[in-house]
């Protein structure tokens, strides 16, 4: 057992930075034997100096991160400051400086992975970052590592727990999206700008990353289809509970039929009340991976707070450390496939839409000849008066078979256009059957 401790630098305390400095000194002693060395947190960058940080030793607090990182002897650098700048900066320099860096950036992974991974790359040093997708559950490295012999086709997850709790409020309480996201602020799950979350852009980053290492392709932010569900309605979930769904906010990423290009995806979705997604209530996260020999997985816990991150960040500097101590690194950025990225109008996938229409003889006909002529075949259709009691006018709710989604969406322009489609009360996709 080495005596020298390995030097660590926190940038970043906050509430998982905080957790991850506390578990660094209350678990210090399995910590060491884990890793074969002494672990010494040596310094914590901070924007606020003055803020009452319980637990951790003022002398430590600095709020000159690029000096710290300068000094020379850090072995790792934990950066959980979040956001591209001064993140991504710090990271370079850490690297330029011969430490590894552990990360829990989604942003900055989804946005610029590749040139991080380079510069880990080119200065022989770890980058390790399973905390930047669905918090504590082992997703990141059992893909990079556990999955390398294998080959994955589809990964579909619920990888925000904000949005998934108040769709499950919804589901469970007949709650329209502003009540369920007013009661996810009051508990603390959604934040006072709840945008990253509700528009899906958190989800979009995490799904550019684990995109990549899927497909062992380079998968940026930009390549990833994105809408948010705040448009889903009570009225969305009635009509999910009718065909035996209910609906999720999902990252879908999938290789082509023909194995030439991929897609990432995320957005609001049915899903069947059978399919195991289907089950993860409130703030959990879980994602089901499809590979070739392994066959169905599915990883499943909290995706988000300050213990659940902190775990997943001491997981990292346990393995950057005893790779430290092997001189060794980890697996690095796997892009050799460079598959394109398809648009979402490739995608091939299956609608339920929701039309008001006139009630009258020749409107079904008429609506089906406009699937028809896109080449959409309809599954199933259904009518029925409208529930607001507007006379001679009737809801439709047509639901199809798989097709591309550019053809599907040609369809909706298409229906918009025709006098007897009072308007399309919702457009919603079907996935896991
Ligand atoms: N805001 C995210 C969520 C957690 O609700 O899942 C951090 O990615």
């Amino acid at each position: 057992m080495r005596t020298r401790p390995l030097k660590v630098a926190l940038l970043g305390c906050g509430v998982v930075g905080s957790e991850v400095a506390r578990i660094m000194t209350t678990h210090a002693d399995d910590l060491t034997q884990r890793i074969g060395a002494p672990v010494e947190l040596v310094g914590v960058a901070v924007r606020r100096p003055s803020k009452v940080r319980e637990g951790i030793d003022p002398a430590l607090i600095t709020t000159d991160a690029t000096a710290l990182l300068k000094r020379g002897d850090i072995d790792v650098v934990i950066e959980v400051i979040g956001g591209i700048e001064p993140a991504r900066s710090l990271i370079t320099t850490a690297f330029e400086n011969g430490a590894s860096v552990v990360s829990a950036n989604k942003a900055l992974l989804a946005q610029d992975g590749a040139a991080l991974h380079a510069a880990a790359e080119q200065h022989g040093r770890d980058l390790y970052y399973e905390a930047a997708v669905a918090g504590a559950i082992p997703l990141v490295r059992p893909m990079r590592e556990s999955l390398a012999g294998d080959k994955i086709n589809r990964v579909m997850g619920i990888v925000n727990g904000t949005t998934n709790f108040i769709l499950d409020k919804m589901d469970s309480t007949g709650a329209g999206y502003q009540e369920a996201l007013d009661e996810a602020t009051a508990l603390g799950y959604a934040e006072a700008d709840p945008t990253a979350d509700v528009e899906g852009y958190d989800a979009a980053a995490k799904a550019a990353i684990l995109a990549g290492i899927a497909f062992h392709t380079r998968v940026r932010l930009d390549d990833v289809y994105r809408e948010g569900m705040t448009e889903v309605s009570a009225s969305d979930f009635a009509s999910a509970k009718r065909m035996g769904c209910t609906i999720k906010l999902l990252a879908i990423l999938e290789r082509a039929a023909d194995g030439a290009s991929v897609t990432a995806r995320v957005h609001p979705a049915m899903i069947p009340l059978t399919h195991p997604l289907a089950s993860v209530r409130e703030a959990y996260n879980a994602v089901f991976v499809e590979a070739e020999a392994a066959g169905r997985l599915m990883f499943y816990g909290p995706g988000a707070g300050g213990s659940p991150t902190a775990s997943a960040v001491l997981g990292d500097l346990v393995a950057v450390c005893r790779n430290k101590l092997a001189e060794a690194t980890g697996p690095g950025e796997s892009a050799y496939t460079q598959l394109p990225v398809s648009t979402m109008g490739d995608v091939v996938t299956r609608y339920h839409i929701s039309l008001d229409v006139a009630d009258k003889p020749g409107v079904l006909a008429q609506v089906a000849t406009t699937f028809a002529e896109h080449g959409v075949s309809i599954d199933t259709v259904r009518q029925q008066g409208r529930p607001d009691g507007v006379g001679n006018e009737a809801s439709l709710v047509v639901v199809t078979h798989r097709a591309p989604d550019a053809a599907l969406s040609g369809t909706v322009e298409a229906l918009r256009k025709l006098d007897t489609v009072r308007g399309v009360a919702s457009i919603m996709r079907v996935e896991g059957e």
